[in-house]
């Protein structure tokens, strides 16, 4: 079908009650296993990739792939710069294609994260793509390294950072967090439904990798449109190779294969989640 912006695919989820899930990939295994699912399902979705990623995934060599990807799909796909640290990555993600960023000021007092947030919506702009921005602090940062300790959203600070950039898309902090949970998480349903009722834009869960279908479906007829998840896929991914290797099956394309397939069921398990049973 197409590559879309994503407030186009956030909206129409909004609309229709299903979450549109946001797929971080890092090679050509799990895009084509993402897309295989999506298109399987009939299903849109969102391929990402985030900052700390580029290390192993540069952004000059995968965006050309999500993209192309993206515009081949038989479904609508976003194609999303995912917890964009910097202004100068961001438009570089931009100058690429991508059709959504996120800028995660997070960290920063909620003055400043409303002003540079509001820098980023404005340069988004003059390329036609949506922006995501965070209020509240995930335990740990998306490559799971950092230790900054858990602060929920404040739904007031939800409502003015909309109120002063206007954003597309909002994440929350509501016990959620990146890499698999230690513990069952305990999501605030409370903070959620506060902010829900205090911004017109769709909302967004981090760290969905560990989250239970049942806080699935509940945070999305909460207010939750976008759905995040990545280290499930990484780590399917990784098994996959790892049981091909171990069973003396070493052909490289037949392991590549095993990859792709690992990617695919784990995605379409998530997007039959969040599909809520709904026609999209
Ligand atoms: P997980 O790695 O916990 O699935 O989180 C993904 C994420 O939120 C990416 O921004």
């Amino acid at each position: 079908m197409s590559l879309v912006p994503m407030k186009d695919l956030l909206i129409r989820g909004e609309e229709k009650g299903y979450g549109v899930g946001a797929f971080s990939v890092a090679d050509m295994e799990m895009i084509l296993g993402a897309v295989k699912a999506a298109e399987e399902l009939n299903v849109p979705m969102i391929l990402q990739i985030a900052q700390v990623r580029l290390p192993f995934s540069p952004l000059d060599k995968i965006a050309p792939m999500m993209i192309a990807a993206a515009e081949n799909a038989k479904v609508p796909v976003g194609v999303h710069f995912d917890h964009g640290l910097d202004k100068e990555m961001i438009k570089e993600a931009l100058d690429l294609g991508f059709t959504s960023v996120m800028i995660d000021a997070s960290k920063l007092p909620i003055s400043e994260n409303i002003k540079i947030t509001a820098e980023v919506k404005k340069l988004a702009e003059r390329y036609g793509a949506s922006v995501e921005a965070e209020v509240g602090q995930l335990g740990v940062s998306e490559d799971g390294s950092g230790d900054c300790s858990k602060i929920h959203s404040d739904p007031k600070e939800v409502k003015l950072l909309y109120e002063e950039t206007g954003v597309d898309a909002i994440a929350l902090s509501i016990g959620n967090q990146h890499g698999f949970y230690k513990a069952a998480p305990k999501l605030n349903f409370e903070i959620l439904e506060e902010a829900n009722s205090l911004v017109p834009v769709p909302l967004v869960l981090h760290g969905g990798s560990g989250i239970s279908d049942e806080d699935f479906r509940k945070c999305i007829s909460k207010g939750i449109t976008k759905i995040n998840v990545a280290t499930a896929t990484f780590s399917a991914v990784k098994e996959a190779a790892a049981f091909y290797l171990k069973n003396e099956k070493t052909d490289y394309f037949s392991m590549s294969d095993a990859m792709t397939n690992a990617a695919y069921e784990n995605i379409k398990r998530h997007m039959q989640v969040f599909s809520m049973d709904k026609q999209f």
